[in-house]
């Protein structure tokens, strides 16, 4: 009986998962998605304490059982309170992280087993999986938090490519044969394929330029959920198998989205092109262009008296957490009778949603978010286009020249509407380490200082009007 609700609870909890990531897809019901995935792990995790049996008995370790819940319960919930906007791919990293480790952990208590007990073949044929992609996975995501957090430089030296290679087949190789040969003295091996792996990990993500890290992030997610599926086809418990396979699934499909939406090959991701400190070759440099500057009443007056203004925000506004003033800005110009959107670019920012999440925050209307598609039928009919901290997302040499490391990522076309003002603190460029001629154009002028100041300037002048 205990047994058969069990089983409804880990069906409950995998339904509970599925419902949960498909509301994560709309923002509006983003919030209610985690918490409806949050219940089902609930479910999935009291259920297992109080109905799980083994040989007949139910557990009797609950005091390790909940001194752990009480310690991982607090810890999370104070990591999550207390982190910025801007740290959210640290914290996401971490996270990653400690379920790698999880799941490595699993492999070497379940191969502590398989030795004492019954050498059994087929569950170390999972028990390997989980051990290297579990290790790989918590090594790696250290690694790119230290580099997301600016503890760690990026390190490559020449063939590492090679190197990493060799080690990868020194994994698998040493894999190999502890299958064939399983015996007494094989715990020295799974260690050293242990250590192996975690060597894999730190040497994968060390010469990735920094600014890749979500990409990174998102790739090591998904190894995640497949080291935590491997647990699930180990213990049969359908809850941690649907569990791992929807976070695989779901980290495969962000990381393949995220280098389309960037026009780049995972390949080149990992190799590395642009990003980070990689110096950019190639691409149409502004050389003797000539910018224009507006001042701060001038541009107060040319947004109060437009009919529609479009805000295109970029990593600027989450760098200067302008996204307060931002919502400001829009609700005083709202007042006036202008209409004002915002022009969200897939990959604004640094990690999936990072604009729509900021701006939520600051209890800006989803109603008022608009995709680039949509977007870009709309700028012919704007009159002002402000552009805060944004570069790479509406450089026009992605469409234009294909020299360009962004020839072919998908932009938004400001260009189309009748003023552009762009808002950065400088003429340097952006993630791409590219120059961006939009800056240039006849009708481009440039309100340059902290996005979060020069946003509070434009407020007041814009009430004094
Ligand atoms: P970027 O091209 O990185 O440009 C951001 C601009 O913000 C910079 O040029 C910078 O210029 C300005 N800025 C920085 N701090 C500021 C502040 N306090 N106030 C005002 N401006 C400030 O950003 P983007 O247009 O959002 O494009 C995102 C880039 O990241 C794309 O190339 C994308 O491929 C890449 N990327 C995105 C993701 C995801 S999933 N979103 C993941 C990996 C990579 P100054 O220094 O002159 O101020």
């Amino acid at each position: 009986m205990g047994y058969s609700i069990l089983s409804i609870a880990y069906l409950l909890a995998s339904v509970t998962f599925i419902v949960g990531l498909k509301m994560l897809s709309n923002p509006a019901a983003a919030r209610k998605g985690n918490w409806v995935a949050a219940l089902g792990m609930g479910i999935a995790i009291f259920a297992t304490i109080f109905l799980y049996k083994e040989d007949g008995k139910p557990l009797s370790n609950y005091g390790w059982i909940f001194g752990g819940l009480l310690i991982g319960t607090v810890v999370g919930t104070l990591a999550a309170k207390k982190v910025k906007m801007t740290a959210m791919p640290q914290m996401v990293s971490l996270f990653n992280g400690m379920g790698g480790a999880c799941a490595a952990l699993i492999s070497v208590i379940e191969f502590e087993h398989v030795m004492q007990f019954d050498a059994n073949l087929a569950k170390l044929l999972i028990i390997l999986p989980g051990l290297i992609i579990g290790s790989v996975s918590f090594s790696g995501s250290m690694i790119a938090w230290g580099k997301l957090d600016g503890r760690i430089k990026d390190f490559a030296f020449r063939g590492q490519h090679i190197f990493n290679l060799v080690l990868l087949f020194a994994i698998l190789a040493a894999s190999v044969y502890l299958y064939m040969n399983l015996g007494n003295d094989s715990m020295l091996l799974f260690m050293m394929i242990l250590l192996l792996s975690l060597s894999y990990g730190v040497f994968f993500v060390m010469p990735i330029g920094g600014a890749d890290m979500p990409v990174v992030i998102s790739l090591l997610n998904s190894f995640t959920g497949v080291a935590a599926a491997c647990g699930g086809f180990l213990y049969d418990n359908k809850a941690m198998l649907t569990g791992g396979i929807l976070v695989g699934a779901a980290g495969t499909l962000l990381t393949i989205l995220m280098c389309k939406a960037m026009n780049r090959s995972l390949t080149n991701v990992l190799i590395g092109s642009f990003g980070g400190n990689s110096v950019v070759g190639g691409g149409q440099q502004v050389q003797g262009g000539v910018s224009k500057e507006i001042s701060l009443s001038d541009a107060a007056v040319v947004m109060s008296y437009a009919n529609k203004v479009m805000i295109v925000p970029g990593y600027g506004l989450a760098v200067a957490q302008a996204q307060h003033a931002c919502h400001d800005l829009e609700k005083l110009l709202t007042e006036k009778g202008v209409e004002v959107k915002y022009a969200i670019h897939p990959v604004a920012g640094r990690m999936p949603g990072h604009m729509n999440v900021l701006l939520a925050e600051a209890d800006v209307s989803y109603e008022r978010l608009i995709e680039m598609e949509q977007a870009n039928e709309e700028f012919p009919s704007t009159d002002v286009v402000l552009i805060l901290g944004a570069n790479d997302v509406v450089n026009p040499a992605a469409k234009s020249d294909p020299a360009s490391p962004i020839y072919g990522m998908p932009v938004l076309d400001v260009e189309l509407a009748k003023t552009i003002i762009v808002n950065k603190r400088s003429m340097k460029p952006g993630y791409a380490g590219i120059e961006n001629e939009l800056f240039y154009r006849p009708k481009t002028s440039m309100l340059f200082g902290d996005a979060k100041k020069v946003l509070q300037d434009l407020i007041t002048e814009i009430k004094t009007l």
